[in-house]
């Protein structure tokens, strides 16, 4: 596997340096070779070439089998316009990628359960999976920007049925491998694209008799999520919405330094926490590094088609929070431990599977 890996900026660097140690370490457990080469994104890539998505990063690309992402986002550039700050050039890499379905799993770990912010019995099961779409909707409209002197500015929502289509197909499928159920979040009472993405989902869905269908707004998606989280499986949504309700959704799991996506259906997947960049707590070594290295799992699962790999990823990560192992973001009580520190307890157990074949069976 050739993996282009971008640390990015804020905690981007520290926590993609601990996925890069399991990708490595599990990776030669598995005889699978991999080659790595760093680039640069974001506001670091501003600061040291003037562009947030350098040539050279895009070269890098070349020949890649998936990315690597850390973080984008650094509030040195908070005063630029949408098209100069750091989060453009996530954005142009995405569409250079081309991977319009991005997956964000959302999980109750038992040992996490009195972390959430909910009480136990609406959360305890929560076992759901937002799909994303990423290409399309008001990120990415035309046109946009400002008008009469900067006193009123516009984006464009625009969806076609193909692009509604083959990210609804990416959610069927997934459901099949999980509870069989697609909730698809809209807001067909108000909005066209909505109508036209229910309509479209619709008739997708005649392909899969096998998995069930329903149709939710996205307000009252929001509100089941946090008094209903284990009715849900699938959820399907345009851009936006999901950007919203990844956050919500994970923040339930204690935290949102757990979370991990990929993003499938281009030439290339990218693989990232759904995290931001954290600058107030960047270089510190406390960061949680368990989102970036859950998303290394998603790239063995399915870049590397390697399913016992990822699955030795997620038992060494459920292992470790089972045994009290907490970074700052999740640590109620006692002494939180370090990135680096989750990152060494991470690797012995996903990179010797002996030893954590032998506590699954105590
Ligand atoms: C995410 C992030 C990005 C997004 C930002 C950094 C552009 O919030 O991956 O969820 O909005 O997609
Ligand atoms: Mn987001």
């Amino acid at each position: 596997m050739k993996i282009t890996v971008l640390p990015g900026d804020g905690i981007g660097p520290e926590v993609t340096r601990e996925a890069l140690r399991v990708l490595e370490a599990v990776a030669a457990e598995h005889s699978i070779q991999v080659e790595t080469t760093a680039a640069l994104i974001g506001g670091t890539a501003i600061r040291e070439t003037g562009s947030p998505l350098p040539d050279a990063t895009i070269a890098a690309f070349d020949g890649a089998d998936a990315v690597l992402l850390g973080a984008v986002g650094d509030p040195a550039y908070d005063h630029l316009l949408p098209n100069q700050r750091p989060e453009i050039g996530l954005l142009k890499m995405r569409q250079h990628l081309g991977g319009f379905a991005n997956l964000r799993p959302s999980k109750a770990y038992d040992s996490l359960i009195d972390s959430s912010p909910l009480r136990r019995e609406i959360f305890e099961g929560t076992d759901l999976l937002i799909v994303r779409e990423l290409l399309g909707g008001l990120y990415f409209g035309e046109p946009r920007g400002f008008e009469d002197g900067d006193t009123s500015a516009f984006n464009t929502m625009r969806y076609s049925v193909a692009e509604v289509e083959r990210v609804a197909r990416v959610a069927f499928e997934s459901a099949r491998g999980r509870k069989k159920k697609v909730t698809s979040v809209d807001k067909a009472n108000v909005l066209e694209t909505s109508q036209l993405w229910r309509k479209t989902v619709t008739k997708v869905a005649a392909d899969y008799p096998d998995v069930e269908l329903e149709h939710l707004f996205v307000d009252a998606c929001a509100m089941h999520l946090v008094t209903n989280p284990t009715r849900f499986d699938v959820l399907l949504t345009e851009n936006l919405f999901g950007d919203i309700l990844s956050d919500e959704a994970a923040v339930l799991t204690g935290s949102l330094g757990m979370l991990a996506s990929a993003t499938i259906g281009g030439e290339i997947d990218l693989y990232e926490p759904v995290h931001g960049s954290a600058p107030d707590i960047a270089g510190k070594d406390i960061a949680n590094p368990i989102g970036a290295i859950a998303s290394v799992a998603m790239l063995f699962r399915h870049t590397a088609d390697n399913e016992s790999a990822a699955a030795a990823i997620e038992s060494a990560i459920e292992r470790v929070l089972a045994e009290g192992h907490r970074t700052a973001d999740i640590a109620a009580s006692g002494r939180p431990i370090s990135t680096t520190a989750m990152g060494d307890l991470i690797i012995g157990y996903a990179a010797s599977p002996d030893q954590a074949r032998s506590t699954a069976s105590n």
